[in-house]
């Protein structure tokens, strides 16, 4: 497995540019299952998910193209309805291919995605949701297996803004007869990129971005040109390891109105954000100050971001306190950081983060993708060599990611393991 190799210390200077959104390209590939037509999109982040998010789709019987970040696809002839374990178990986000696989053909068998190091990650709120639209929703030997002649637009409101979820209940409406409203929804930006691709394909989608989504069910989508949004959790990335190394870069392609909350509170901690035409510039005269920070749906402080703004409490003057309400385990990053000098004490959700003056570079093991990206800032501020096992994490998200940081003056490479 390969390892990423840090050496500390350098201010980051220079042009930093963001990559397509994951979180918006794979419910957009997804979106291609529900209909023929050519989908061509372009934008599409080079990372491992998307990878994998175009083998399942290929499987399934979509014909998927895909030229550097530009990947095309044309549905008509999709037969399987069986999204397999061996694959989910690599990628939750497969569980995108059960509203369009029940909607379009009627019946669908997905491979429940199983929980991941941040926590048991259910999909009750998915099925809950597509049984009130009039799916049969068994759960059996692992798969989720529904059926539904046609679904039926229904009244959902959800217990919880999932993201997935809300993404799922979308797609299926769009086919299903009559119209459904989708109550106490996620807002991210990724579900408004979603509804732009699916509404130039023919749906009928009102509410975009709000947490009410109104889809008047159609009889079929036709093909249609996307451009994914850019990443804002890599941008958000970006910025704070620009405030992390106190140098001066700036990050090309970031949408500040997706990251408001953050901005805020990275301003708060003593670093300077300027927007100009080529993005948002990243500078820092003093020390970093401690803040506190509470992890929320969308517009509130994005759990994704946490890890990274754990680093960067972790260097900070004073105390910081850091609350993670969205997934239960999602501290693993927490003794990575302890093994670099970080002094970090955990309480329920909260992580009471003392800031130091310097980390110290060591060996420290990635446990999931953003936590990996944590470990990176990390290792960008610390005295010394960090090397990051298990990269492959990171590889799921990141594009990339140490060729950017080295063009903006990090001393970073990437061990290939000798296999
Ligand atoms: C999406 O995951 C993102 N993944 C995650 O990004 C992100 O962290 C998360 O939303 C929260 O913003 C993609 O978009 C592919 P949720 P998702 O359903 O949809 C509970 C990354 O690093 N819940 O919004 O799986 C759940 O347990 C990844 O890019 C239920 O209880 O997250 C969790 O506590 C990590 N029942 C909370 O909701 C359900 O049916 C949020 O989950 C669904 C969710």
């Amino acid at each position: 497995m390969d390892q990423i190799r840090i050496i500390g210390g350098a201010p980051l200077n220079g042009l930093v540019e963001v990559s397509g959104a994951k979180n918006a390209a794979l419910p957009i590939l997804a979106a291609s299952l529900l209909g023929g037509g050519e989908c061509i999109i372009d934008h599409v982040p080079q990372v491992r998910d998307l990878i994998t998010m175009g083998k399942l789709l290929a499987l399934l019987g979509v014909e998927v193209q895909t030229e550097g970040s530009r990947v095309v696809m044309e549905a008509s002839k999709v037969q399987s309805i069986e999204a397999p374990y061996d694959l989910v178990k690599t990628m939750r986000a497969s569980i995108l291919a059960l509203g369009p696989l029940l909607t379009r053909l009627g019946e669908a068998k997905v491979s429940l995605p199983g929980g991941c190091a941040i926590g048991t990650r259910p999909v009750n709120l998915h099925l809950k949701g597509l049984a009130m639209m009039g799916a049969e929703v068994e759960v059996e030997h692992g798969y989720i297996h529904a059926k539904a002649r046609r679904l039926k637009g229904a009244r959902i409101d959800l217990d919880f803004p999932t993201v997935t979820g809300t993404e799922n209940l979308i797609m299926a409406a769009c086919l299903a007869e009559g119209t459904t409203s989708l109550h106490h929804v996620a807002r991210e930006p990724e579900i408004a990129d979603l509804c732009a691709f699916l509404t130039k394909r023919g749906a009928k989608i009102l509410g975009a971005g709000t947490d009410t989504i109104i889809i008047e069910g159609v009889s079929e989508l036709h093909g249609a040109k996307h451009e994914v949004m850019p990443d804002r959790v890599e941008a958000g990335t970006f910025v704070m390891a620009g405030a992390i190394t106190g140098g001066d870069i700036t990050v090309k392609g970031c949408i500040s109105d997706h990251l408001g909350t953050v901005f805020t509170k990275i301003q708060e901690m003593g670093v300077e954000l300027t927007e100009h035409s080529e993005g948002v510039r990243v500078r820092r005269s003093g020390p970093l100050k401690a803040v506190e920070v509470k992890t929320l749906p969308y517009p509130g402080f994005p759990t994704d971001l946490q890890a990274q703004m754990m680093a960067l409490m972790s260097v900070a003057d004073g105390t910081s306190i850091l609350t993670e309400t969205i997934f239960e385990g999602r501290f693993l990053h927490v003794p990575e950081l302890h093994r670099m000098g970080a002094s970090i004490e955990i309480d329920g959700p909260h992580a009471v983060v003392k800031g130091i003056p310097v980390l110290t570079g060591a060996p420290v093991m990635a446990s999931d993708l953003r936590a990996s990206a944590g470990l990176v800032l990390a290792g960008l501020a610390a005295e010394g060599e960090t090397t990051i096992s298990r990269v492959y994490h990171l590889d799921r998200g990141y594009e990339r990611l140490e060729e950017k940081l080295k063009a903006v003056g990090a001393q970073v490479e990437r061990v290939r393991e000798v296999v």
